[in-house]
């Protein structure tokens, strides 16, 4: 093991008992996750992956997708356009709230479910499986290999996911969203439900560090600015209501889902992913972060 890989492992070690939390139930197929399930990876300029403990566990990328598709959303429309339909506010509120500018009814950011829906609103495309297509391309591109959606966890969120309608059909309400509503929230859906391991993330998330240039394949995936513009949105709204206090402890642009996974930026150093399903009540894993700051002390890769 080198030297690198040994300080992960026994960061690992460190936070594993940090048992605290359950998975995510409100998604039903979300809840049978094992909960033990604990991993890490870091990837460097050379496109070097490293990783730890579960890290050939598969699991959906849930709202990490949102940072990838206002990627695409800025490469595709320009930041005007994608500002016209979304904030680049903190809400200071949970991820699932109603988060609307009173008048315009424009989502606060991009990061929470109304602003990602509105997000992925804007990707063209003649139908779902078109705009889904592209936004499978992008994150593909990002990670560096084909990803995949997993049909029950889609499923699943599809036949529970009144609130995400709910909140797309106020979007519709103040014209926010152009076309059907189901086609934004179903695609919405599909682009959560992406499946992805520790290591994809930490690639996806070198991608950023690295200026939109994939460190693993060489290809650039987006511009330089549009990676600026998306690690700024993360760091000021990628914890939700606890991206203060996340900035404040990790000092790293970030973004977290409900499966368990949480990918950290260290700009021109490292993709830095955990991965552990237990959730505390912000909708943030319990041990990723833990993760992601001993490794951020350790390393000294507070930004600030
Ligand atoms: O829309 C939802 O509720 C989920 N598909 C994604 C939410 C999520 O990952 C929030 N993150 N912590």
């Amino acid at each position: 093991m080198d030297p690198i890989t040994e300080l992960l492992a026994e960061v690992l070690e460190e936070i594993r008992p940090r048992d605290a939390g359950a998975p995510a139930d409100y998604i039903p197929e979300l809840a049978s996750a094992d909960p033990d399930l604990l991993a890490f990876s870091v990837v460097g300029p050379r496109g070097r992956v490293r990783s730890v403990g579960d890290d050939h566990a598969e699991f959906t990328i849930q709202s990490i997708s949102k940072p990838f598709v206002l990627a695409l959303a800025l490469a595709e429309k320009g930041r005007d356009a994608v500002l016209g339909r979304v904030g680049a506010e903190p809400s200071g509120e949970p991820f699932n709230a109603i988060s609307l500018e009173p008048v315009t009814g424009r989502p606060a950011n991009p990061m929470i479910n109304a602003g990602a829906i509105a997000t992925s609103a804007l990707i063209p495309g003649d139908d779902v499986d078109d705009r889904t297509a592209r936004i499978v391309d992008m994150l593909s591109a990002f990670a560096g290999r084909s990803l995949w959606v997993d049909e029950a966890v889609y499923a699943s969120e599809s036949l529970t996911g009144e609130r995400n309608r709910a909140l797309a059909h106020l979007l519709k309400s103040h014209a926010v969203i152009d076309g059907p509503v189901d086609v934004a929230v179903e695609t919405y859906f599909r682009q959560c439900s992406l499946l992805v391991t520790v290591r994809d993330l930490a690639v996806m998330a070198a991608t950023l560090a690295f200026g939109g240039v994939n460190p693993v394949t060489g290809r650039r995936v987006v511009d330089e600015r549009v990676a600026r513009d998306v690690l700024s949105i993360m760091s000021s709204c990628g914890m939700y209501d606890y991206s203060g206090e996340w900035l404040l402890r990790v000092g790293l642009p970030a973004k977290s889902g409900v499966s368990g996974g949480l990918m950290a930026v260290a700009p021109s150093q490292f993709g830095v992913a955990a991965f552990s399903p237990r959730l505390d009540t912000h909708g943030n894993s319990v041990r990723a972060v833990a993760l992601v700051e001993e490794a951020s002390e350790r390393f000294g890769m507070h930004l600030l």
